[in-house]
């Protein structure tokens, strides 16, 4: 371990809903020679966090950061081994951490969501990060690590079992819930920012383009055909309920595998010619009355397919007006599932892959928590232990990459302390 720099892992955002659980989860598995700490803006919220959550004597140290000040981030960056980034949404701010990153040779990992903004990362930065052997994986929270590892994961069982090459990974989520829910168990106001920020700012067509992590100049229209969302509802037998566009949001995973196909296939190791990936909710996860499984598919659908709409053909005083309707009914910055519901949920990931051949492997992925905060957190803490801890186990990829590129399934073991096993059947 490089010890060069004074922290091999900097948790930058600790005082936020999903920060404050990655925090927890630190505090109780990172081992006690991690030279660890956590970073925000503000001195006093930092202080009582620890004061709350760290035993004395074994609290890590404290960092102060602002992302509006650049200087202050790049120190912050250059400090450490691995940034474990949480203080988003992360558009309008996060290029400086991008750009120290790379400067600095510092590993990267966030839970972002902003495509719109990833793309101009990945066109702006992507060569410079690979050059430089700097790992940089966006978006590897509940969206998009999970489906994307597993999406791996079955794409090499059919190449080991059958040595095909892959046609399709569909994957369908069931919710579980088993205690009590507060009101506020949706969003989270982070989450609602990031909702704010594509309304406002994707001028590019990213949240309806399933390419759009792609660079510019692949041949990329036959992808998008085949990866298209499906905002219908459907009767899928493979899980026996009606399904509908994945909660909470049907637009990141697609591109995340999309981008991770693509760079595997550049590594040498291709999907498949025609690879497609596919995701859906089982309705299952609120009743088990088949008529009201269509109504709620449907609404889901139309929810989403509205907002899809609103991006290709909305005005802007049209997207300016949902967003002051957000501000008036969501969450604020800061606001998020209380602690009860952290524990109330937990979540199961089926996978149906197929080869062109019609060979077929079956799998799956469990979840414990809140998909969104808990998971979301816990997953994305032990992959930034990863990176501090076994970059030797990960992938060989540098770059701006995915969950499936930059951690590989290397990551596996750890996702287990997380919380979080994949199998294959
Ligand atoms: N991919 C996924 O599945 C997934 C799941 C959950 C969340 N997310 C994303 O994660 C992000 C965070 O969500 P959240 O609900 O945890 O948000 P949150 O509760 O609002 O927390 C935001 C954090 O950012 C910090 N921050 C804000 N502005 C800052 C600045 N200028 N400089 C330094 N720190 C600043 C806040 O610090 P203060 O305490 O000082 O305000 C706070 O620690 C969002 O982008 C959300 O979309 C993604």
């Amino acid at each position: 371990m490089s010890t060069s720099k004074p922290h091999d892992l900097i948790l930058f955002g600790a005082t936020g809903v999903t920060g404050r659980q990655m925090c927890m989860h630190l505090l109780a598995h990172a081992p006690r020679s991690l030279r660890w700490a956590i970073a925000g803006r503000s001195a006093a919220r930092l202080e009582a966090l620890l004061g709350e959550l760290a035993p004395p004597g074994d609290a890590p140290s404290i960092v102060i950061a602002d992302s509006e000040d650049a200087a202050s981030t790049r120190d912050m960056v250059r400090s450490t081994r691995v940034l474990l980034h949480a203080a988003g949404p992360y558009a309008v701010h996060g290029e400086a951490c991008f750009r120290a990153c790379i400067e600095h040779a510092t590993d990267y990992l966030d839970i972002g969501g902003e495509t719109y903004f990833l793309q101009r990362m990945i066109r702006t930065h992507h060569a410079a990060a690979e050059r430089r052997g700097v790992k940089l994986v966006p978006v590897a929270g509940y969206e998009a690590l999970p489906f994307d590892l597993a999406t791996l994961l079955a794409v090499r069982a059919l190449r080991q079992r059958f040595d095909a090459p892959c046609a399709e990974v569909k994957a369908v989520v069931t919710f579980q819930s088993h205690g009590p829910l507060s009101a506020n168990a949706g969003l989270s106001g982070g989450s609602v920012g990031t909702i704010k920020n594509v309304l406002a700012f994707d001028d590019v067509g990213a949240l309806n383009d399933p390419a759009c992590l792609l660079p510019a100049d692949v041949p990329a229209d036959a992808i998008r055909r085949r990866n298209a969302i499906d905002y219908r509802p459907h009767f899928d037998p493979d899980v026996d309920a009606v399904t509908g566009p994945l909660f909470p949001a049907p637009f990141l995973n697609v591109p995340v595998v999309v981008r991770s196909a693509h760079l595997y296939e550049g590594a040498g190791e291709p999907y498949g010619p025609a690879f497609r990936y596919r995701e859906a909710t089982s309705l299952r996860s609120v009743t088990e009355w088949r008529g009201l499984q269509w109504l709620g598919a449907s609404a889901l659908g139309a929810n989403y397919f509205g907002l899809s709409a609103l991006l290709r053909f909305g005005p802007r005083p049209a997207r300016r007006a949902v967003n002051r309707v957000l501000d008036l009914v969501a969450p604020a910055p800061g606001q998020g599932p209380s602690d009860a519901s952290m524990e109330s949920i937990d979540y199961r990931i089926d996978l149906f892959a197929r080869s062109e051949k019609e060979d077929q492997v079956r799998g799956s992925v469990t979840g414990k928590g809140h998909p969104g905060y808990r998971s979301t957190a816990t997953m994305a803490a032990e992959s930034a232990l990863a990176l501090a801890l076994d970059r030797d186990r990960l992938t060989p990829f540098s770059g701006i990459l995915t969950p499936a590129a930059g951690l590989g399934l290397g990551v596996r073991d750890r996702l287990k302390t997380a919380g979080i096993e994949l199998s294959i059947d």
